[in-house]
């Protein structure tokens, strides 16, 4: 098969199963994020496919032919793979130039192939007229660019990034993640981005695998990720979500003050069992006056908290039936604590989740 495959992929340190049966496909020139909490199995991963430790369960295979496996691996400078971590340590006593033709020179290289691609790949990233200055004269983000520009240069066949950005200020890792997807949709490098955060992940990659506790919840585009997350987990690690907790009944599905059709949420099953359905906070709308909205659900209660975010209202809304949802809304509509208001709810906008 073509591309990078992990297959049952598990790694096992004493009796603590760091990474757990992890199947990922990515097709040639894709980019996927790990994306999970801290000690959820990303780094372990990364380091799997890099070559640096070996499984202890599964396999690792790149375009059909395996690179590791519990009974043997091939060396991490054999799998033609770039990484680039955290600390992107670049050579000190070397300038922009020299540092992103250090792994050119050391495949050997004609000099004039040399200069033609370092001159390349330093006008994508922008450091052209930089490329004679030492590190020492670069900012955080020109320095992470030579990291990229070296690891990119070489033509990997996977790029590897473990946390790239979480040395930079909140301004430059922003910008950088535009920098990285700008770089990736030139080269297309098959790359795996290792980050804890979710905006990085969505604005890198083709599709972000969701890790907790060493397995993959959920492997999904960005978009997809968003609107329709499949666990628990899914929902409140990406974004901020409201969880709904109702019971199957024969035809329904019975919620606190109201209730739904089953087909409506797809939800099957026998009756009696316990569901949840999460609706994210920007998908509900307040309003002061009972609204009229055929097929929408509208909740009376009240207004128990808000926050002023500047692009939007933070509130916390009370129903009748004591059921607390977070709804976010534009500057515009301002509603006071303890305020009288009614929620609609899109039943459309309602994701059942296990
Ligand atoms: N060499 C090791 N020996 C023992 N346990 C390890 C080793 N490396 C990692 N672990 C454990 O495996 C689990 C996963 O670690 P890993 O570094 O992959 O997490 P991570 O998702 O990269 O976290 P972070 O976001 O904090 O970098 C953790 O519980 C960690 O303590
Ligand atoms: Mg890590």
């Amino acid at each position: 098969m073509e591309g990078l495959v992990l297959s049952g992929l598990g790694r096992r340190f004493g009796n603590v199963d760091a990474v757990l049966d992890v199947d990922l496909a990515l097709n040639p020139g894709e980019f996927v994020s790990l994306l999970g909490p801290s000690g959820c199995g990303k780094t372990t991963t990364l380091r799997m496919i890099a070559g640096f430790i070996d499984p202890t369960s599964g396999t690792i295979s790149l375009n059909g032919r395996i690179l590791s496996s519990p009974t043997g691996s091939i060396p991490p400078e054999k799998r033609g793979m770039s990484m680039i971590f955290q600390s992107y340590a670049i050579w000190p006593h070397m300038t922009v130039a020299e540092n992103v033709a250090f792994g050119l020179k050391l495949r050997k290289l004609h000099t004039d192939e040399i200069r033609k691609r370092v001159g390349e790949i330093l006008e994508v990233v922008q450091l052209n007229a930089l490329a004679e200055r030492y590190p020492a004269e670069l900012s955080g983000g020109q320095q992470q660019r030579v990291a990229l520009a070296r690891a990119v240069v070489v033509r990997p066949s996977v790029l590897l990034l473990d946390e790239p950005l979480s040395n930079l200020d909140a301004n430059l890792r922003e910008e950088m993640r535009f920098e990285i997807r700008r770089i990736h949709d030139e080269f297309k490098i098959t790359s795996v981005y290792v980050t804890h955060d979710q905006s990085e992940a969505m604005v890198t990659s083709d599709r972000i695998a969701v890790m907790n506790q060493g397995r993959i919840e959920q492997v999904d585009e960005p978009y997809k990720l968003y609107t329709k997350p499949r666990t628990r987990f899914v929902a409140n690690f990406i974004g901020r979500t409201n969880f709904l907790s109702g019971r199957k009944e024969n035809n329904s599905i019975a919620f606190d003050g109201f209730s739904l059709p089953s087909e409506v949420l797809g939800i099957a099953g026998t009756a009696g069992r316990d569901v949840a359905v999460s609706v994210r906070p920007q998908s509900l709308r307040l309003c002061a006056k009972e609204p009229i909205a055929p097929g929408q659900i509208t909740l009376r209660g009240k207004v128990v908290e808000r926050a002023f975010l500047g692009e939007t209202w933070d509130y916390m809304f009370a129903s009748e039936e004591s059921m607390r949802l977070r709804v976010v809304a534009p500057p515009s509509d301002v509603f006071e604590i303890g305020a009288e208001a009614w929620v609609q709810l899109d039943p459309s906008q309602m994701v059942p989740i296990s």
